[in-house]
């Protein structure tokens, strides 16, 4: 049966991940998938999460199915979390999903199922993975453009007149903060014009958020996603707690639909939960049932916030080194861009060329573009970082 099958075509990034672990070379940079390390280069269990863990194990009493849309409570959280704490929680219909690529699933069955002929429509560049997983279920992709790698800002206008060939009901993707990978966001009036203009040419966005946090503040971070979601009948929101809670092997995630009517989302989160019970029946209890101890509780949750704002002021300052070295390097600003981007990403705009001669002279791991990942930086590869980029681009 399985003879003729080709090897499958493995994501980029994973592709990556397998090739960093096979380089013996002691003094190798792993720059490729996005996790945060610590100044020792560890990704620790955040305290609050092993405090949460202990609080569930004394508490929990049974293994029991929880149901097919999940902990019931961490989605009222998830979407406090997102839309705040006044959120319309009867007009929203939620799903609790293995990780956000689990709830980027869950919400392209749904709209597959309202509307198999619909387009979505990507960012270009986005992360790799938002093709696979959103045209699988078999609607057709399209590319918007999104990054000026010449003057590093989002093309605004651009993207607006490329979206203007969408037809009504198409899905915008959009990433909520920190855009995977080139670390440039909207500006807040720009998220707001593009809900007025989603909202005219009838289009919905589907939000991608993975960094809450991670860029300038948890609602600094969302304040964009707000101002467009109160402009649009229907947003569809995949939200991540993989970074921000540093539970990426528990797959916590959760698919949001915002509405403007009860109806319409009370029959939305049944598809969710029948798409969940279709692909693999139930989600995943432990790393949900974590992050729901935390944020019903308030001093875990202030825990939380202050580890996650020491993370993100890590990043932040990684970004600001590694440009300052450029800049002493160079003796320009050339680079000046890495530190005014945000969240886990900057996207170096390295060709497949120099991205190989990192990799093969100095043990540099890259993804394609020339993203790498900020937040798995040490201090001390700053220099051997920094050096080695100035020589390959020069
Ligand atoms: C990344 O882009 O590196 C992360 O979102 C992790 C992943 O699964 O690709």
């Amino acid at each position: 049966m399985f003879q003729n099958l080709k090897p499958p075509t493995v994501d980029a990034i994973i592709a990556l991940m397998a090739k960093v672990q096979a380089d013996d070379r002691a003094d190798k940079i792993d720059l490729s998938v996005g996790i945060y390390k610590d100044d020792q280069g560890n990704t620790p269990v955040m305290k609050a999460i092993s405090k949460a863990e202990d609080q569930l194990h004394a508490e929990q009493s049974t293994k029991k199915y929880v149901g097919l849309v999940g902990d019931v409570v961490f989605n009222q959280e998830m979407t406090k979390l997102v839309l705040g704490e006044d959120a319309p929680l009867n007009l929203v219909g939620a799903a609790q999903a293995p990780g956000g690529s689990g709830a980027l699933r869950l919400l392209s069955e749904l709209i597959y199922a309202a509307s198999p002929d619909c387009t979505i429509w990507l960012s270009d560049p986005t992360w790799p993975n938002h093709n696979s997983l959103l045209g699988s279920v078999g609607l057709n992709i399209e590319v918007y453009p999104y990054f000026d790698y010449d003057t590093q800002d989002v093309l605004f206008d651009e993207m607006c007149a490329t979206l203007s060939k969408a037809k009504k009901n198409d899905v915008v993707v959009l990433h909520g903060c920190c855009h995977n990978p080139t670390g440039r966001d909207l500006s807040l009036d720009q998220w707001k014009k593009l809900g007025k203009f989603l909202a005219e040419k009838e289009l919905v966005p589907l939000i991608d958020l993975a960094y809450l946090g991670f860029g300038d503040g948890l609602e600094e971070d969302i304040k964009g996603l707000r101002a467009l979601v109160a402009q649009v009948p229907t947003s569809l929101i995949a939200v991540s707690c993989s970074k921000n809670f540093g539970v990426y092997r528990d797959r916590v995630g959760c698919s949001i639909v915002l509405s403007n009517s009860q109806d319409i989302a009370k029959t939305c989160q049944g598809h969710l939960g029948a798409s969940a019970r279709r692909i693999y029946s139930m989600p995943p209890d432990h790393g949900a049932a974590v992050v729901r101890t935390i944020l019903t509780d308030a001093a875990l949750t202030t825990l939380w916030k202050d580890e996650l704002t020491e993370m993100r002021g890590r990043v932040n300052s990684l970004r600001a080194e590694f440009a300052k070295q450029l800049r002493e390097l160079t003796g320009t600003n050339r680079w000046d861009f890495i530190a005014n981007q945000r969240g886990m990403f900057t996207l170096l705009g390295l060709d497949d060329n120099e991205i190989a001669q990192l990799r093969d002279d100095y043990a540099i791991y890259v993804v394609k573009g020339g993203r790498i990942n900020i937040a798995g930086l040490q201090l001390n590869d700053i220099p051997k970082l920094a050096e080695a980029l100035v020589s390959i681009t020069k």
